[in-house]
């Protein structure tokens, strides 16, 4: 049951008894990056958040004109398209988007239609290569710069002159070996919108030198901020995973971090349990606890060393175990760390107000002298499918993330039936959901 706050603490100031994240991480002998201590939380307010804003086809439609058309967001990673004519197709909602290596090794990204009567270039799902991009239609054609090369009978056409059509451009934007784009051709320079993550992330094992172990893509049963949302924090850990992450996972304890408009992060320990509750912890637990985080540590740097044959002897406690775990809106999770190398993308499917897509990769740290090679194909997973089927999965994690998905569909009915009429959220465990509602808002207004 609730123990009353403290007096004199004002909203969002209470915190779980014992041990904190930052008091864990301070006592591992090998110390994180500084990023890690880079703490950032303020209270940003405490109202329901409304259902509408995950059922209503109005509200969906906004998303996708003010917020999916304006928003920096990653397509692919540059080993989908490391040669000239490389190609690939990256949808959210009804958006389609086609993107490129040129032949002076550019990348280029095109809205994915063709300017005769509107089919679309390259089919959803589409990763492939060729020389140009010829319309399946009719056949007029455009070179990988985007100009029209081909118009057959074109006679016929005096009205729509080669310099006129040539392929709309979407923005492009390269970083920690992910190509973004942006359908704003106005919008902010991406390191800008990037806020912290440049310099936080060059602080850990670099994302470009990472490969591509596993990557999936399930349909998810709800809105797609909610599916975003059940990643976003720790607190649902003690009820949703209790078999499988609570006694190795510090939940309620995790800190959680905001920084600008589109960043924010928590970190949850592992190999330390939730601190004892409502019993403060002894010394003795604290140095039992701690022992046990060091002893796991160092087996995950010999187990995954040999595994993926990388040296990891001189990464922390914190970097081998703990999930920290960094979102970028409106979509975007990365995690820096060893042992839990996760992306997670969750994006809106078509126009179903209902079901979003999941996309989740694993990324492995490269060798000096490796290179990339080539990703493996991407998993498709219908929403019934299980994660535990795909190649190389974790199959922990695939446990934990079946235990997620079984509350999507839950709160996708439950929104739609609850006389209630918002969600009420926790003042600092559940306050990167109410940072993104605020962000959105921010892009909803214009
Ligand atoms: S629709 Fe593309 S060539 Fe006709
Ligand atoms: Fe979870």
């Amino acid at each position: 049951m609730n123990v009353e706050n403290p007096k004199g603490l004002k909203p969002g100031e209470a915190r779980t008894p014992g041990q904190s994240t930052r008091e864990v991480i301070e006592r591992d002998p090998i110390q994180p990056p500084a990023a890690v201590y880079d703490t950032s939380y303020k209270f940003i307010g405490d109202a329901d958040i409304s259902y509408d804003r995950y059922i209503d086809r109005d509200f969906y439609d906004q998303e996708m004109e003010k917020m999916w058309a304006k928003v920096w967001q990653w397509a692919c990673r540059e080993e989908h398209i490391p040669n000239s004519g490389d190609q690939y197709v990256y949808e959210v909602g009804t958006y389609s988007i086609l993107i490129c290596r040129t032949e002076a090794s550019e990348v280029k990204a095109y809205f994915n239609s063709c300017l005769h009567r509107g089919t679309q270039l390259r089919p959803t799902d589409f990763e492939g290569t060729g020389e140009n991009f010829r319309c399946p239609y009719h056949g007029w054609t455009w070179s990988l710069d985007g100009e029209l090369i081909d118009q057959p009978c074109d006679w016929d056409f005096p009205h729509a002159k080669p310099e006129d059509f040539s392929l709309p451009e979407v923005q492009v934007g390269l970083w920690g070996g992910f190509v973004f784009i942006n359908m704003d051709p106005d919008c902010q320079p991406l390191e800008e919108y990037l806020e912290v993550l440049p310099d936080h992330f060059s602080q850990f094992f670099p994302l470009e030198r990472r490969y591509i172990e596993v990557h999936l893509r399930r349909t998810l049963p709800c809105n797609w901020k909610a599916a975003a949302e059940a990643f976003i924090e720790a607190y649902h850990v003690r009820e949703t995973h209790r078999d499988g992450m609570w006694d190795s996972n510090a939940a309620t304890n995790a800190e959680y971090d905001l920084y600008g408009d589109h960043v924010n992060r928590f970190i949850h320990t592992r190999g330390y349990p939730t601190p004892t509750w409502p019993e403060p912890e002894t010394d003795q637990d604290i140095a039992d606890a701690m022992a046990a985080r060091i002893a796991e540590a160092e087996k995950l740097r010999l187990e995954l060393g040999e595994k993926y044959n990388f040296d990891m002897s001189s990464y922390s406690e914190c970097e081998m175990l703990d999930s920290i775990e960094y979102f970028c809106f409106p979509n975007m999770f990365l995690f820096p760390g060893l042992s839990l190398p996760m992306i997670y993308r969750f994006r809106p499917n078509g126009d179903d107000v209902d079901s979003c897509w999941f996309d989740l990769m694993f990324l492995r740290p490269l060798n000096e002298d490796e290179e990339h090679p080539e990703p493996p194909e991407c998993v498709h997973l219908d929403v019934d499918q299980v994660y535990a089927t795909v190649p190389n999965m974790d199959q922990m994690l695939a446990t934990i993330y079946e235990q997620d998905t079984s509350n999507m569909e839950a709160q996708q009915k439950g929104f739609k039936a609850s006389k209630k009429r918002g969600q009420t959220l926790a003042n600092f465990q559940e306050v990167r959901v109410r940072q993104l509602h605020k962000t959105l808002d921010k892009y909803l207004e214009g």
